[in-house]
């Protein structure tokens, strides 16, 4: 805690370390009250620093230092200066050893950050500066050591004790303990140390690799949650085959284990050898978990899993470099998701995703280069601009290389740097190296802020029968880049004929057509393509599956979206076509709303959803997708003044008349499917995941209409459904309809039935928390006096403030400011004790300047409160600065 400003980091300071540790040997002694730290590294003078020896200077933070020893040879207060970050000394030689004893606290550490308890557990989290928390060291990811570690602890409570590595030996000490050593032979920076003690169950697996080498798979968790391991077990045999067969990785210890904690500040770590995750990544059976939370459970354990090669074996020389394992084990997992359930929903979503949120960050306070240049503290930039916008980059490679040549760049990647700290110019190197292509230009998306802006037209010309392109791109402003040079974009796109074929594209200048769906490398400010030999004016599908992280704008027509929307050969711009169509209606609503006109609705919208339902020969997920109206906060994002207000009436608006007009398909739809899931039991498998995602959007519109037999079939799926799936839904449903009665009923019977699970709380306190109907913050504020919430749980944090702070726009957005001064105030109290968490809920209050004056007077003013509150976190105080500057 400060009141002074914190640091700046900054990238064009880089220097590589004075000194480097060959061997870090660990001893916790774990007791209720505090915990010992033995530390003995092996150092020597890093011979790339120059020369002489400089002081040692190591990290250190709230530890109280007992002893300290070079060479064996006690220190005394004069041989060393400490200060609350740091201990220095001078080292008399080029090699020496190092001993120090501290002791530490984790019994009463809140922030989750270093050693802590969670529960009856110890466990860690040194990512990214967390293990100077728990040892004098030198805490950057280019310090690379191996580790030894020996965990002692009272045998009855923590009857298991685990470390990085492999367990090389146990025994029993005295009163009633006892020990374990692991040694993990891969040299690895201390952001990936872990320790877990604690009283677990595990399941066990094994897995053969691609070279036959068996590798024992254990997942610990609470007894009680044994069984809720299947899922994720599954899914970690799955990312580890997949890994062999898409990208030649193999695991490379005798040993992998994952450990489920209730209290974690994100979703998972991946630890070498020990990935620690939140239970919410982790835990899922039918009965507890929604169809979403076994994909996200796939999509994190393959995320984690995937780091042990893009992360561990090869990792960040510093943290400007995050995006280097994150951005490329995010592309590595939603490539893997694509490929275990269906591609074109998948990129559906997670471009859903980008441009409602990863959009507005870049166009806000904190915007920041996938490769930040500054920074005032690290855990900050655990950004969407990071990982989903640096996915979005190492996916634009892969389009602008093609498949073969990206393999074989990073089999490059991997065999030139194993074992290495490095950074983003590496990794491109590599791929240059392997593919012959430059990507100077393109790496402008590692340095340059902002979501550019693609503006495209077109030109025919009957007589020399051509089609001209012409794409202008810019990119707006962003804090400390007014100007920006172009990005190389690559464009994917295809021609469509009157019947809605693809044509064959011939650019002028080739002799013959190449293929119907083709990717353009847009370069320039302003750039041209011409495709010759058109015989009749065709349609343009721009920016196939999204090949780009761009907004996009072509003067489509409604009718020429309806017809995209049913013809284009690419899935995903079938549905982009849906969207745009939407929005097109949706903002034309919200004008006559605002004019205080009565709103009409354009029919074309309910004549192409209705075409979509009558076809029983689609795919029911993209259906449901395209049944999906764009969101409030995607709507505000895309909005230059977001009217919160008006775009919540007239997206409801809308929805009252999709239900009303095609209610007789979607009853339809909806009493199939639901008669389908009281026939089958539930199996979290791609086709009946499809099936309920329409059964559900379904319900929703339905019960839009208040009819008695909707009412009726809505109670019988909440009380019958065999997974929570269907059950959450239906309550989600009830909650946001008026029949108050029924829905006190099931919200008590939930409550009553679960409060024993706190992973379905969360889930019961979410469906409340993002309620748009009148009187939701006094309903949040009541149920944070509930049993089953607590501030210290981030998860408790997430599923209440965040859900109704980030999805719940009417009530948050209230003109009185309650919403804003309610969430400053929470702000404020998970300051004193979890500065992560409180600068993460920070966000939504960031976003201020997407409002009208009166609104961003109120959200100011409560950044301005929060700033003056008093003594805040380095992480609060970047962000809130930063937003008012
Ligand atoms: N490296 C983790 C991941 O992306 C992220 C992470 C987990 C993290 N816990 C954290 C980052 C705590 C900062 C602080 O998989
Ligand atoms: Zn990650």
């Amino acid at each position: 805690m400060r009141t002074e400003q914190p640091n700046t980091i900054y990238l064009k300071d880089y220097q590589v370390p004075d000194y480097l540790i060959d061997e870090t040997t660990l001893t916790f002694e774990l007791y209720e009250d505090h915990s010992l730290v033995h530390a003995q590294l092996v150092m020597r003078r890093n011979p790339q620093a120059g020369a002489g020896l400089p002081p040692l200077v190591l990290h250190g933070q709230e530890l109280e230092l007992l002893s300290l020893s070079l060479n064996d040879r006690e220190l005394g207060a004069g041989d060393y200066q400490l200060t609350p970050a740091s201990l220095t000394l001078q080292p008399d030689s080029a090699s020496f050893t190092l001993d120090s004893t501290v002791r530490i606290h984790p019994e009463s550490n809140t922030a989750l950050e270093g050693l802590y308890k969670s529960g009856t557990m110890f466990c860690t989290q040194c990512e990214a500066e967390g293990f100077r928390k728990i040892t004098y060291y030198l805490d950057r990811p280019d310090v690379m050591s191996s580790f030894t570690t020996t965990v002692s602890a009272d045998k009855q409570r923590y009857p298991v004790l685990l470390s990085n590595g492999n367990p090389v030996a146990a025994g029993d000490g005295e009163d009633g303990r006892h020990w374990a050593t692991w040694q993990d032979p891969f040299k690895k920076p201390a952001y990936l140390f872990a320790l877990v003690a604690g009283d677990l169950w595990c399941i066990e697996d094994s897995f053969t690799t691609m070279s036959g080498r068996d590798v024992a798979l254990r997942i610990y968790v609470e007894p009680e949650n044994i069984d809720k391991c299947q899922h994720a077990m599954d899914s970690l045999k799955k990312s580890m085959r997949w890994d062999e067969e898409v990208y030649g990785r193999e695991y490379d210890l005798d040993i992998f284990m994952i450990v489920a904690v209730n209290d974690f500040n994100m979703g998972a770590m991946e630890n070498k050898g020990l990935n620690i995750f939140n239970s919410s990544a982790v835990l899922a059976r039918a009965e507890t978990a929604t169809d979403a939370a076994h994909q996200r459970i796939e999509a994190i354990v393959a995320h984690e899993y995937f780091h042990n090669w893009s992360g561990n074996r090869v990792t960040c020389r510093d943290w400007f470099q995050l995006s280097l394992k994150e951005g490329f084990t995010v592309f590595r997992d939603a490539e893997f998701s694509a490929d275990m359930n269906s591609r074109t929903v998948k990129r559906i979503e997670d471009v859903a995703y980008l441009r409602t949120h990863q959009f507005a960050e870049d166009a806000g306070p904190m915007a920041h280069p996938v490769r930040p240049d500054a920074y005032m503290e690290i855990s900050n930039f655990y950004t969407l601009t990071v990982y989903e916008k640096g996915a979005e980059v190492l996916r634009m490679i892969h389009t602008l290389l093609g498949a073969d040549a990206f393999r074989k760049g990073s089999d490059l990647y991997f065999q030139r740097h194993d074992g290495q700290a490095v950074t983003c110019d590496d990794f491109i190197k590599a791929m240059e190296d392997a593919s012959g292509i430059d990507l100077t230009q393109f790496k402008r998306w590692y340095s340059q802020a902002g979501t550019p802006r693609l503006q495209v037209s077109e030109a025919y010309d009957a007589a020399a029968q051509t089609y001209t392109l012409t794409f202008a791109q810019s990119c707006p402003a962003t804090p400390g880049q007014a100007e920006k040079q172009p990005f190389v974009i690559p464009v994917a796109l295809g021609l469509l004929d009157a019947q809605g074929n693809d044509l064959p594209l011939q650019l002028a200048g080739e002799a013959a057509a190449q293929g119907t769906s083709r990717v353009l490398s847009v370069t320039e400010a302003q750039h041209s393509f011409t495709f010759v030999n058109v015989a009749e004016k065709p349609l343009p599908s721009l920016l196939r599956g999204f090949s780009a992280p761009v907004k996009m704008s072509f003067p489509y027509s409604r009718d020429q979206l309806m017809f995209l929307m049913q013809h284009d050969s690419d899935g995903f711009n079938r549905w982009e076509a849906g969207q745009q169509l939407a929005v097109q209606v949706l903002q034309e609503l919200v004008g006559q709303r605002q004019r205080g006109e009565a709103m009409v609705l354009d029919q074309r919208l309910i004549a192409a959803l209705r075409t979509l339902l009558e076809n029983q020969q689609l795919d029911q997920a993209m259906v449901a997708e395209m049944l999906s109206l764009p969101s409030e906060a995607y709507l505000a994002e895309i909005s230059d003044e977001a009217d919160v207000d008006a775009i919540h009436a007239a997206r409801e608006f809308v929805r009252q008349q999709i239900a009303e007009a095609l209610y007789e398909p979607l009853w339809a739809r909806y009493q199939a499917s639901r008669e389908q899931s009281r026939q089958t039991p539930y199996v979290a498998e791609a086709g009946q995941i499809a099936r309920r995602s329409l059964q559900n959007i379904a319900l929703s519109y339905l019960m839009e209409t208040g009819r008695e037999e909707v009412l009726a079939a809505c109670l019988e799926q909440y009380e019958h459904s065999d997974n929570m799936t269907e059950r959450l839904h239906a309550l989600a449903v009830l909650v946001n309809s008026p029949f108050e009665a029924e829905k006190a009923g099931a919200l008590a019977k939930f409550a009553e039935h679960f409060k024993d699970n706190p992973l379905v709380m969360d889930q019961w306190f979410s469906v409340q928390a993002g309620s748009p109907l009148p009187g939701g913050l006094s309903r949040v504020q009541q149920l944070m006096a509930h049993p089953a919430f607590n501030l210290k749980n981030p998860n408790k944090v997430r599923s209440l403030i965040g859900a109704f702070a980030n999805q719940n726009h009417v009530n948050f957005h209230a003109l009185d400011g309650s919403g804003y001064r309610f969430l400053a105030d929470q702000v404020i109290a998970l300051n004193g004790f979890n500065p992560q968490i409180a600068a993460r809920q920070l966000a939504p209050l960031t976003r201020w300047r997407k409002f009208a004056p009166a609104r961003q007077a109120l959200m100011r003013g409560e950044l301005e409160r929060i700033l003056a509150s008093g003594e805040l976190s380095p992480d609060v105080y970047e962000v809130v600065s930063k937003s008012l500057a």
